[in-house]
């Protein structure tokens, strides 16, 4: 049979508690299939920081290498601990990650479930994919402070675009347009980011001529958040940079039904490295222990992973298991972590 090597990292806070239920349901999706995951679990996160002082070793990012796939809960610490002011857990672990296995594909669907209530009344059929730029952006780390400390600091955070850089994302969002309903909206800030904002339109321009099908619009990032409230089902793909692409994603989660619902993949396309798979929530502090995380997202998640295994017909499985979760969920009084995970489980088989 087939064995797979997963690298789970279920992190801090919920990342435990949302991974249990994916494990859970990805043993229960695969076995029968002869799909066999094979996983080597990293305690890695802020927990293991205020442990050890070691965020994301050498050593660690060869281990993850080598693997096929990895699942990640979420990581980071409670926002204001002091103990860790002078260090980003997510920036030194997280974006590490995806920076050193190229991930450069930040693929973060948004749909709304039959049945999920949302802030949202007759949003209609929402549908679409947001592909969010991975590893350049706002989140290169370049940039600095200098007279830091003092009434004239300066603080810079260059984003960075290189043309490389902006092709390959662009040219994967078109190709999955061209797989979907055809339309692509590019999401920018070309009049006051001008620079990546002129590279962004000439490269966007350039590979849409290849796809003559696909129907390609623009909007700045603040009109965007307009019609994702005011009109989401007109969106089938959009592609965006680093932060624009991290914004809207939250508020997309929102607007479909909750951040418990939201699944990403890191990917990187052509298996050189291992993809990366997690809710694209965080470790939330406020709730974590309480049994109160929606482990959805993290299930989702798997999905996804499983799709870019190419084990197609296992990861629609679980998203229809998922989709007969939540046309349950009405009217239900709330349910515990394990009580929603051990509910899609028992999905699977029917
Ligand atoms: P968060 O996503 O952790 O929480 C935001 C709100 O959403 C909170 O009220 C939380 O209770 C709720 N929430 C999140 N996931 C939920 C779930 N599955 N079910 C129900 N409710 C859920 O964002 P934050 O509070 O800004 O960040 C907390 C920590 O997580 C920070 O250290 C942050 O940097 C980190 N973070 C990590 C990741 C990641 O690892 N991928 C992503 C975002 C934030
Ligand atoms: C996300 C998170 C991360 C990001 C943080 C934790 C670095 O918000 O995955 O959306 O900004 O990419
Ligand atoms: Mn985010």
């Amino acid at each position: 049979s087939r064995v797979v090597r997963l690298a789970v990292i279920p992190g801090d806070g919920i990342g435990p508690e949302v991974i249990a239920e994916a494990v859970k349901v990805l043993d229960a999706a695969s076995g029968a299939e002869g799909v066999v995951f094979d996983k080597t679990v990293f305690s890695l996160g802020a927990a293991r920081y205020l442990e050890t002082g070691d965020i994301l070793t050498d050593e660690d990012l060869a281990a993850i290498r080598g693997h096929d796939a990895i699942l990640l809960g979420a990581v980071g610490g409670v926002p204001g601990d002091p103990r860790l002011s002078d260090v980003s857990i997510e920036r030194e672990l997280l974006l590490q990650l995806r920076f050193d296995l190229d991930q450069y594909v930040n693929l973060r669907p948004a749909r709304i479930y039959p049945g999920v209530p949302g802030p949202l009344a007759d949003a209609g059929d929402v549908d679409f994919v947001v592909v969010r730029e991975g590893t350049e952006g706002a989140y290169s780390g370049s940039g600095g402070s200098l007279r830091t400390g003092t009434a004239h600091e300066i603080a810079t955070e260059v984003s960075v675009n290189t043309a490389f850089g902006v092709e390959r994302v662009v040219r994967y969002a078109f190709a999955l347009a061209a797989k979907r309903r055809k339309r692509l909206t590019w999401v920018g800030k070309t009049n006051v980011i001008v620079f990546a904002g002129a590279l962004w339109q000439r490269v966007v321009g350039d590979v849409a001529k290849e796809y003559p099908d696909v129907v390609v619009d623009y909007l700045h990032v603040d009109a965007a958040t307009i019609h994702l409230v005011a009109d989401p089902a007109r969106f089938d793909v959009i592609v965006t940079d680093n932060l624009f692409g991290d914004i809207l994603t939250d508020l997309a989660g929102a607007i479909t039904g909750g951040i418990g619902l939201a699944a990403s993949g890191n990917i990187h396309p052509d298996g050189a490295f291992p993809s990366m798979f997690e809710p694209v929530h965080g470790s939330a502090p406020d709730i974590a222990g309480r049994r109160l995380a929606d482990p959805t997202a993290a299930i989702l998640s798997v999905a996804l992973l499983l799709q870019h295994l190419g084990l197609d017909d296992e990861a629609s499985r679980v998203a229809r298991a998922v989709e007969a979760d939540i046309a349950s969920r009405g009217g239900l009084p709330a349910r515990t972590t394990s009580e929603i995970g051990d509910s899609i489980v028992a999905a699977l088989g029917r």
